[in-house]
């Protein structure tokens, strides 16, 4: 018997569960590699730490997670899933059905989390019954990011419309300042597309074409003012657009190299981590129009072998939903707790604004989820929509081909 073998058989022997005893371990695969993201990242790695866990860090860099899906897809068919992964919205449940997650509702039920996660996100962990992920926070997507400086200079307020909204990039636009940052990568493009769809459409007309995938909304002239909206504001990128990261589109803004970007809140935590300070460097406004784009980021534990990494998944699922996580980790990354119960006080402007908005369009029936971030389909589907939005936006097709071409891969990703 070795000295291993000896201490295991007098531990098992002193306890009822040998997992008492496990040492904490996991391989976490995530996108967050940003400066904002980073620093709340380690929010959770250093929680886990305190709590004697070992974190083996696996960043897949790429916003919007498309190289991370990417590279869990390779470790999953290579049968060697990493502990836990970043993953969201309905490809929970894709991978749910593929038999691969672990079940976490021994945590879930231990701490309540169906008496302290609002219905529609709790929907999002569950999988048949069982809790199949745990939440970390809501980022709201439809979001106008602004530099106040140059808004200042020229006179110019926060838009409400789309029209203000083309005034206000026109006018800077004359006055040589580049109107939109914006990264091309198609990601990005979906972003900006779907809080055009919401602002121009409203949140039913939202519903129908892209969660519904109603095909009357998909083709409608609604739609096709849609398209014409993303052909205008392709006007109003820098000529460098093409396959620039998020995070740098949002360094322009800071910078003054351009005077709005629309994205999630995350952009916030990039004006938080350099020092920024809402409504003095920076401002932030819903994007035109009515309703609240969701996006909740999560944790989905994948079925591995062994005792430390159990522990280790049990331990992350139970940091993640506790409170003082919740706190620390979305004061960092620009979103909003998921728990009703974590007072706002530290927070800024921008989250106390997406905090109300979001119960205010759940009483409403306007609270939807981002088809742009994986919220509010499955992947062929999002996938499909998404290729015609960046072949339209990178050319010069007409809103009218756009629209059929929308109708048709919709139709055919079915
Ligand atoms: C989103 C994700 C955010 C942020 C962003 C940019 O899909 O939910 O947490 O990471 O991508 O990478």
């Amino acid at each position: 018997m070795t000295m291993k073998m000896i201490l295991a058989t007098s531990v098992a022997s002193f306890c009822m569960a040998g997992a008492a005893l496990a040492e904490p371990q996991a391989e976490v695969l995530h996108w967050w590699t940003s400066g904002g993201e980073a620093r709340a990242v380690a929010v959770l790695q250093e929680e886990f730490a305190s709590r004697g866990g070992s974190w083996t860090d696996m960043p897949v860099a790429g916003g919007g997670g498309d190289a991370a899906m990417t590279a869990l897809r390779a470790r999953v068919l290579a049968g060697n899933a990493p502990t836990a992964v970043q993953l969201k919205g309905p490809a929970i449940q894709e991978w749910y059905e593929e038999g691969v997650l672990a079940d976490i509702s021994a945590v879930a039920q231990e701490q309540g989390w169906a008496d302290i996660l609002p219905a529609s996100i709790a929907g999002h962990m569950q999988c048949e019954g069982t809790w199949c992920a745990a939440p970390v926070n809501v980022h709201r997507v439809d979001w106008v990011w602004a530099n106040k400086a140059i808004l200042d200079e020229h006179g110019i307020a926060m838009p409400t419309t789309w029209d203000e909204f083309n005034a206000a990039a026109e006018k800077l636009q004359a006055a040589g300042i580049t109107p939109l940052a914006h990264g091309g990568q198609a990601w990005q493009d979906a972003t900006v597309f779907e809080t055009v769809v919401l602002g121009v459409g409203g949140p039913e007309f939202f519903r129908s074409a892209l969660i519904d995938l109603d095909m009357d909304a998909l083709q409608s002239d609604t739609m096709k003012a849609v398209f014409d909206q993303m052909r205008t504001m392709r006007g109003y990128v820098d000529a460098n657009f093409s396959g620039r990261d998020w995070n740098l589109a949002t360094a322009m803004v800071m910078n003054g190299e351009a005077a709005f970007q629309i994205m999630g809140d995350w952009a916030k935590g990039e004006f938080l981590a350099a020092g920024k300070v809402p409504g003095e460097d920076f401002l932030c406004a819903s994007t035109p129009g009515d309703g609240y784009l969701y996006n909740v980021d999560s944790f989905a534990m994948f079925d591995v072998e062994g005792e430390d990494a159990v522990a280790g998944q049990n331990l992350l699922a139970e940091l993640i939903v506790g409170q003082n996580f919740q706190k620390v980790f979305n004061l960092n990354k620009g979103s909003i707790p998921v728990r009703s119960d974590v007072a706002l006080d530290e927070f800024d402007s921008c989250a106390v604004l997406s905090a109300n908005d979001m119960a205010a369009t759940s009483e409403a029936g306007s609270l939807l989820p981002s088809y742009a971030h994986g919220m509010a389909l499955r992947g062929a589907q999002a996938g499909a929509i998404t290729d015609v939005v960046t072949a339209h936006f990178n050319s010069d097709m007409s809103s009218e081909d756009a629209v059929a071409m929308l109708a048709d891969a919709v139709a055919n990703s079915m």
